[in-house]
């Protein structure tokens, strides 16, 4: 089936890295807001019978829903055979309880309202902590890739004698499968969540590694504070600096400098969302699957 790719704003990279990749087409679009701030959708290709592919990683995704459902609905509207959600980065998925009363699980509402607009979902390390998959939640079919073997390697070409530190328990996951291929130790630390800005790490007996090269690696890095806090302790515990990894680079405010300047000798993420920290190519493994 031929393959047309819709890049939502700040996509257009990814976008044409997967179609060529699939020998698919990057779709002509009009993507704007009206002077009262409603969205205008065309899509100026013709898309009867093909599979359109939007590709909108959902870092800060309010602003993007809207326009990623007119686009879907657009699509579907406009004849397109099946409609897919590229979303390297899925958004929502850590408030998946009521952590305090009358709080909402908006992992759940969110998950069904991309359910209603689009047939599947293609996502990169989605935060699957208290849940196991995302089928607890999405009811179209998802398929779930994961970037601990390019991490891995990335850590294998660059990094000498490596220690990897996940700063949290959540963290276990991602840092012990990147820990097999790359052949490293691990440790997890353990983490207090004080409020959405502040949290606490306590660190384990590091000091036996201090011949190694910390590498702290997490699935989002979003304030950075876990990754700072982490840094602040690895520094009094006498460790050298580390290098930052994560799968999702979201760096909300001035959280990329804040942790350079906390001490990281270095930041590396997947290109799951666009940011100058980009090192590690997840591309190549979404599109077998396209
Ligand atoms: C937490 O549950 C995640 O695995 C990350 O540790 C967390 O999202 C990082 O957030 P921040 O950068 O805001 O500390």
């Amino acid at each position: 089936m031929e393959k047309i790719f819709l890049a939502l704003p700040g996509n257009e990279i990814l976008a044409s890295a997967l179609a060529k990749h699939t020998a698919g087409s990057i779709g002509r679009m009009e993507l704007r807001k009206f002077p009262d701030g409603e969205t205008y959708v065309r899509i100026n290709d013709d898309v009867k019978g093909t599979k359109v592919i939007l590709v909108c990683s959902l870092d800060y995704p309010d602003e993007k829903l809207l326009p990623l459902n007119f686009l879907a609905k657009t699509a579907k509207g406009l004849g397109a055979a099946h409609t897919c959600l590229v979303a390297p980065y899925l958004a929502y998925m850590r408030q998946d309880r009521r952590f305090q009363k009358g709080e909402g699980i908006t992992s759940t509402y969110f998950a069904a309202m991309l359910s209603q607009f689009v047939d599947s979902l293609i996502t990169i390390d989605p935060h699957l902590h208290r849940r196991t998959s995302l089928t607890e939640i999405y009811s179209i079919p998802t398929t779930v890739i994961h970037a601990a073997n390019k991490i891995s390697d990335w850590i294998r070409e660059h990094i000498d004698n490596p220690l990897l530190i996940g700063p949290d328990s959540e963290s276990a996951q991602w840092v012990s499968s990147v820990a097999v291929n790359a052949h490293a130790p691990y440790v997890i630390l353990a983490k207090a969540r004080l409020d959405d800005t502040h949290v606490d790490v306590a660190v384990p007996n590091v000091e036996m590694y201090k011949d190694h090269t910390p590498v702290l690696v997490d699935d989002i890095i979003s304030t950075a504070r876990t990754m700072i806090e982490t840094i602040g302790h690895l520094r009094k515990a006498g460790m050298r600096k580390p290098t930052c990894i994560g799968v999702h680079g979201i760096f909300a405010g001035n959280a990329y400098d804040d942790l350079l300047s906390a001490g990281a000798a270095e930041i590396i993420t997947c290109n799951t969302i666009e940011h100058r920290s980009n090192r590690i190519g997840i591309d190549d493994l979404i599109a077998p699957i396209l």
